[in-house]
């Protein structure tokens, strides 16, 4: 959604603004094009393959991001180390990027035989994919796949997963996509059942809900009075904690009275899109903060 970001985010000629999700430096670049040479763009992103992605984008360009490998959860870290005291916008585009998807051996993806691995930061101390399938109970692991995944069938695909690695542990995508499609009742629908089920593992090993809310919690301390808040997600839980918590913090005013979604020609183009939700806010002043406080 690049129109939309750059409008949300009220971009400043000169301007210091964060991407907490660098990933393939996308939405950077477009920002940095904006802010001009006097403004400045720090691009976070846990995978540091996605940075180096993101550092060719902007090179193609003709230009260099200021690129931290971090969760953006810890942008406070970051920020303090660069010596800036708070910044003109921050924005988040949640979740796995295509290129991550495409990369077999970061195991992703069902469509092919990598690596149980799926975390992000690869160097980081969350546990792979694998160790979760392999270690933890029946119980913790139907509820990821409800709760994270929305996978109706969660208890009876746990119980399917604890019965197989008895005998024999997980270590591939491909022979764990195998044994979920196994464990489904009935005629095949036209989503393949291991979408959600990845979708749930991958948000459980790299700890995402978690991030995002230590994110909320701290945003308001980096984003100057009158800055800009931008989360894209693409999850429903990840929406409505960004709608709850944005609706409940006197720190912001929400500028998206309704829930921003692509366009139908983006749509089209990027089947991935379907599913965006953008949320903005302001962050207020001290002043307003203690007005909103009275009311
Ligand atoms: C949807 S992609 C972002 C794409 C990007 N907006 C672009 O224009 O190319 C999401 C990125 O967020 C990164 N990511 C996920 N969780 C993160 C976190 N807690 N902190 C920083 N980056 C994270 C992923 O590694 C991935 O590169």
């Amino acid at each position: 959604m690049p129109e939309e970001v750059l409008h949300w985010l009220d971009l400043k000629v000169g301007g210091t603004y964060v991407d907490g999700t660098a990933g393939a430096g996308g939405h950077s670049c477009l920002i940095a094009h904006k802010v001009g040479p006097q403004g400045r763009v720090i691009g976070l992103d846990r995978d540091a393959a996605m940075l180096e992605l993101a550092r060719r984008t902007a090179a193609d360009q003709g230009m260099t991001l200021d690129l931290h490998r971090s969760s953006y959860a810890d942008a406070g870290t970051v920020l303090e180390r660069l010596g800036i005291d708070a910044v003109d916008g921050f924005l988040v585009d949640l979740g796995l990027s295509s290129d991550q998807l495409a990369w077999t051996d970061r195991g992703f993806s069902f469509q092919s035989d990598g690596p149980l691995d799926m975390r992000f930061d690869v160097s980081g101390d969350r546990p792979t994919a694998a160790e979760i399938v392999n270690e933890w109970t029946e119980t913790e692991l139907a509820d990821i796949f409800w709760k994270y995944g929305e996978e109706r069938h969660s208890r009876r695909l746990a119980r399917a997963i604890v019965e197989r690695r008895r005998t024999a542990p997980f270590d591939k995508t491909g022979d764990f996509a195998q044994v979920i499609r196994r464990a489904m009742p009935g005629p095949r629908g036209r989503i393949d059942p291991c979408t959600r089920v990845f979708q749930g593992l991958r948000i459980a090993v790299n700890d995402e809900l978690g991030e995002l809310e230590r994110l909320l919690e701290r945003v308001h301390e980096w984003v100057r009075p009158g800055g800009r808040f931008v989360v894209i997600s693409f999850h429903s839980l990840e929406d409505r904690m960004v709608k709850h918590f944005l609706r409940d913090s006197i720190a912001w005013e929400v500028l998206t009275r309704k829930v921003v979604t692509a366009t139908e020609a983006e749509q089209e183009g990027n089947p991935r899109s379907r599913s965006a939700k953008l949320r903005a806010a302001r962050r207020r002043s001290e002043a307003e903060e203690i007005r909103e406080r009275n009311l």
